[in-house]
């Protein structure tokens, strides 16, 4: 029986707006919920997993003007790439919507009706700033301190014209509640920030009509108006599901949904105009919204290369779609930002995937060749170390199940990894090589192949999810096949047959030479700058009045790279930040007097200097493991980030 047995899941990702080609960064959200979507399935459940394009539009009919093309004809050449990108990267969507779609636009206009007809919709005039890029209305207070787009600062129009409003404020209290005292929000530090910029300034009414561009679904009621582009695309998410139309019958089975997942810039969409509009349509609210940061160079949203290949086609055919799947999942955290290199890229494949994982099925399925010509015996001694790696192996899938659930997929494949690197370790325990020089320990070499081969098939069961396309390849090495690569197995030990045989295989992750392989991408982007600025030593004396220590001091002091995988305020304290940081060896809470420099933001998912030998200290109630390094600079503190650092790295 498997463990959700037909239990329905209804996971989203925001609808594309069609406006330019997809960069790795558009591939972040599509592939964590496909991971999801994949991951559910496997426990059983009924998965509906929806993803599509958002085509109407002010930008829209200015790009396809400028091409010389109609709108249709300019999203249907546009959406073919994202679909294609789609299929590259083995995304499973179960359906796409389109907002051009027949179905949609219907919906969408009993939607609008519907809200107009019970008041929640009037018509006024509009007076205010427009940003054309972001499709987004602002009020004179809301600019940023240049008179810019707050999102995006660019620069914002004037508009003025007469459009429908849709009435905010008689949600204002029940959104208020849904974000702070509910966990709709992922992660809920975010709730006040909205909380404060939205709803205690007054949720002002929305502008939900344009009448000076057509491109969009008309009013019905009155045709000079076209539907404001967000109203039209949050809808998708329930139109898609049959909602006031005929095309499906899914609503009743899968609204509302388990997760929205959006990038930090449309979650104001999401967590306050979206329940408003449910609220108004007495519908379910979905029960989670899952926010992560943006895949940024130099701290800035990644739009355009910037001396970096971030086309995953192009990225894809070198690596292989499951390599960049798993870098940009294992990389970024849910709430945070995270910095994109080709060479962190690289480095994240080699280590992970060529070395720990890739070694291990490699090294382990040559063992099994050598020594027992590839099949196993049936005979078994059990010995030393044996239990341990069992019982961390049959214990992954519970704490990966719970990550899953909360959208933490960088701490699931952080955890997946922990139990490769045991398996590594044990290798290096048993000594099989050393085993194999006497007869007499036969039997015992035999089970300590055996363990490895079921720990390797409890691991790539659980991150074939995430990298679906090389798993199968390991489980024809390891010679699994039919129900021991179930899910319902991954917390059982034994399940391969006793006498096992194995296929040495190609090597799955090929080492890449990163040197030679910038030096290629460099080509590729027509930049032939060195893949590292040189290195300048410089030599510098003590400064005065500092003492001088000796090595040996300086031994005492251990330094680790440590990840930040979780931040928050600590209330009773303004100059300090609540890190939980990933150490290597596990979680630590470290309190850093910080506060005033970044927000948490700023911190979740990079990689500090831990002085981790620290005697724990008690700081406003938080006990705190630890310090992390950080410079005065000038009036500012800064900290020390460290990139393409495994967390637990000894510094000396
Ligand atoms: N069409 C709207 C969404 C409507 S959902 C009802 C939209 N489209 S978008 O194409 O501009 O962006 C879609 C998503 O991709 C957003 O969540 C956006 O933040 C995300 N990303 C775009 N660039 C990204 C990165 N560099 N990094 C992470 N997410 C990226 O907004």
């Amino acid at each position: 029986m498997q463990k959700h047995n037909g239990e329905k899941y209804y996971i989203t990702t925001p609808i594309y707006y069609p406006s330019g080609n997809p960069h790795i960064g558009h591939c972040y959200t599509t592939t964590a919920c496909d991971s999801i979507a994949r991951y559910k399935r496997m426990q059983g459940c009924d998965v509906m997993f929806l993803t599509g394009t958002d085509e109407h539009g002010q930008k829209i009919e200015q790009k396809a003007a400028e091409s010389g093309v109609t709108p249709k004809q300019y999203v249907d050449e546009k959406v073919d790439v994202f679909k294609k990108l789609w299929s590259f990267m083995n995304i499973s969507y179960d359906r796409y919507i389109r907002t051009t779609d027949d179905y949609h636009i219907e919906s969408v206009q009993k939607i609008f009706k519907a809200l107009y007809d019970k008041g929640y919709i009037y018509k006024g005039e509009y007076k205010g700033k427009y940003c054309t890029p972001c499709e987004s209305f602002w009020t004179e207070s809301q600019l940023d301190e240049k008179g810019c787009c707050p999102e995006c600062h660019r620069p914002v129009t004037e508009a003025k014209e007469e459009a429908y409003f849709f009435k905010m404020s008689p949600f204002a209290d029940r959104i208020e509640k849904l974000l702070l005292e509910t966990d709709y929000l992922r992660p809920k530090y975010r709730a006040q920030e909205l909380v404060n910029n939205f709803i205690k300034t007054g949720l002002e009414d929305l502008c939900v009509s344009r009448t000076s561009f057509k491109w969009g679904i008309p009013v019905t009621f009155d045709t000079d108006h076209v539907v404001y582009v967000w109203i039209d695309a949050l809808s998708n998410y329930i139109t898609a599901l049959g909602y006031d139309n005929g095309h499906y019958d899914d609503f009743s089975k899968f609204w509302p949904a388990d997760v929205h997942m959006v990038a930090k810039d449309i979650m104001r969409f999401h967590a306050i105009i979206w329940p408003a509009m449910l609220m108004a349509l007495d519908l379910p609210l979905p029960k989670h919204l899952a926010v992560h940061g943006w895949i940024t160079f130099n701290g800035e949203k990644m739009s355009k290369s910037l001396g970096n290949v971030v086309d995953p086609f192009i990225l894809g055919e070198r690596y292989g779609a499951d390599a960049i799947r798993y870098h940009i999942m294992r990389e970024m955290a849910l709430g945070g930002d995270v910095s994109f290199s080709n060479e962190i890229m690289i480095n994240r494949i080699n280590t992970d995937l060529a070395n720990d994982l890739g070694n291990l099925v490699s090294r382990t399925v040559a063992m099994a060749e050598k020594y027992f010509d590839s099949t196993l015996p049936e005979e078994k001694q059990s010995g030393e170390f044996d239990d341990e790696l069992i019982a961390e192996a049959t214990a992954l899938s519970e704490k990966v199940d719970k990550l899953v659930d909360e959208t933490q997929l960088n701490l699931a494949l952080a955890e997946i990894f922990r139990v490769v690197s045991r398996a590594n370790k044990y290798i290096d325990e048993t000594k099989p090589w050393v085993l194999a020089k006497d007869e007499a320990n036969r039997s015992r070499l035999a089970a300590v192949l055996y363990n490895l081969l079921e720990t390797i098939r409890i691991v790539s069961v659980l991150l074939s999810a995430f990298m679906p396309t090389d798993m199968p390849k390991i489980w024809k090495q390891i010679g699994a096949e039919g129900d021991s690569v179930l899910y319902d197995n991954t917390d059982k030990f034994g399940v391969l047959p006793q006498n096992v045989t194995v296929h040495k295989g190609e090597i799955i992750f090929p080492r890449i030479d990163v040197n030679k392989e910038i030096e290629e991408l460099n080509k590729i982007i027509g930049n032939n700058k060195p893949a590292q600025a040189d290195k300048k030593e410089s030599k510098k004396e003590a400064p005065e009045n500092v003492a001088l220590i000796g090595i040996e001091d300086f031994a005492k002091v251990e330094l680790r790279v440590a990840k930040i995988t979780a931040c928050e305020p600590i209330k009773k304290a303004k100059k300090l930040l609540k890190l939980t940081l990933d150490d290597g060896d596990g979680e630590r809470t470290v309190a850093s007097g910080i506060a005033k420099y970044y927000t948490p933001d700023d911190l979740i998912g990079k990689s500090v200097i831990l002085v981790s030998n620290l005697k724990p200290a008690v700081l406003c109630g938080v006990e705190s493991n630890g310090m992390i390094l950080a410079a005065d600079d000038g009036d500012s503190v800064k900290v020390i980030f460290v990139d393409n650092i495994t967390p637990g790295s000894r510094i000396r």
